[in-house]
């Protein structure tokens, strides 16, 4: 089976894709960015080409993500990612966020099919490379995905992602691995699955569910969590103290490269550890504290109080 890393918005960067490669990488099959949005006057900024110049992901196998709901900014973005050398991108449906799905963008597209069939047929029919996609089954019913899958089997889909919550469920409750069975089934496309893997019996219940034949799984906050979560379940070994101290001072160093101030270093190392933290029983004093620390001096104490 394929283990891939979940695009995370603000977290997955170039600086955090590297660090986990560095120490985690083992079994990581694909890499995505957090979305790259369409701009009007250039196809992408230079924040944007720094994250994902070949020369920040050496050794990555990374997909960049496109969040659009017009056809011609997608492919303006598409074949700009092309020519630097990309061979798929991956086509946002999936975001819940109500800034992004609002305008009809991420999983606010899934509550217009016949624009989202438009949509799809514009952009396989102008595209430079393979486009994979990443949905939730619907908006607000998930008898909505009957029809979606319907309209993806329409496009050779490099490979269909499905997180089986829909747009107005955010993160909440549990996945609707019923609904994903059903999708998986009906899928003319490759499948991926994606939502709420923390372990190996997670994965053997997905396998379970498929027949076996599950062959890929993208995960996200269990990255975050345990970032050796993919090279456990590729029979690996699991995360020692001194890996993640390590792991933590190289993304403390490379952020502080890339910032000015050390605010948002913190920021960023903080947001880790609102994931990491419950992992570290017993040390839960230290982690509030850490979690509003103003500086990197106090931080740097209180990670060796958690972490000894
Ligand atoms: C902080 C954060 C940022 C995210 N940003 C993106 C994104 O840029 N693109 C995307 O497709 N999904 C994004 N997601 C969703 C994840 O990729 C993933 O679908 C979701 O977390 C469920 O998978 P998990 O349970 O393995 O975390 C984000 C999720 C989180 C928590």
């Amino acid at each position: 089976m394929d283990h891939y890393l979940a695009p995370m918005e603000g977290i997955t960067g170039y600086i955090y894709r590297n660090a986990v490669k560095e120490y985690f990488g083992v079994g990581i099959a694909k890499y995505f960015t957090p979305f790259l949005v369409v701009h009007e006057k250039r196809a992408l900024t230079s924040k944007e080409m720094n994250d994902i110049s070949p020369e920040h992901n050496e050794g990555i196998n990374l997909v960049p993500q496109i969040l659009a709901d017009d056809a011609e900014g997608f492919l303006r973005v598409e074949a700009a990612l092309s020519d630097l050398g990309y061979k798929e991108v991956n086509l946002n449906l999936g975001c819940p966020s109500k800034t992004v799905a609002n305008k009809g963008r991420g999983s606010g597209f899934l509550s217009d099919p016949m624009a989202l069939d438009e949509f799809l047929m514009r952009i396989y029919e102008g595209r430079h490379s393979e486009i994979s996609i990443k949905t939730r089954i619907g908006t607000a019913d998930t008898d909505e995905f009957d029809s979606l899958i319907e309209i993806f089997n329409r496009y050779p889909v490099k490979e269909l992602t499905i997180h089986p919550r829909l747009r107005y469920e955010y993160y909440k409750g549990s996945p609707h691995r019923d609904v994903f069975y059903k999708g998986y089934a009906r899928s003319e496309n490759p499948v991926c699955y994606n939502g709420d893997v923390c372990s190996q019996a997670d994965v053997d219940e997905l396998l379970a569910g498929t027949g076996g034949r599950l062959e890929s799984v993208m995960i996200g906050r269990g990255m975050l969590k345990d970032p050796s979560l993919i090279r456990r379940l590729n029979g690996g070994a699991p995360c020692s103290k001194q890996e993640l101290k390590e792991f933590l001072k190289r993304l403390r160093l490379d952020y502080s490269q890339l910032f000015c101030g050390e605010r948002p270093v913190l920021q960023k190392l903080k947001e880790l550890w609102n994931y990491m933290g419950p992992m570290f029983p017993g040390r839960e004093a230290a982690i509030k504290s850490l979690l509003k620390c103003r500086s990197l001096s106090e931080y740097r104490v209180l990670e060796m109080q958690i972490l000894g």
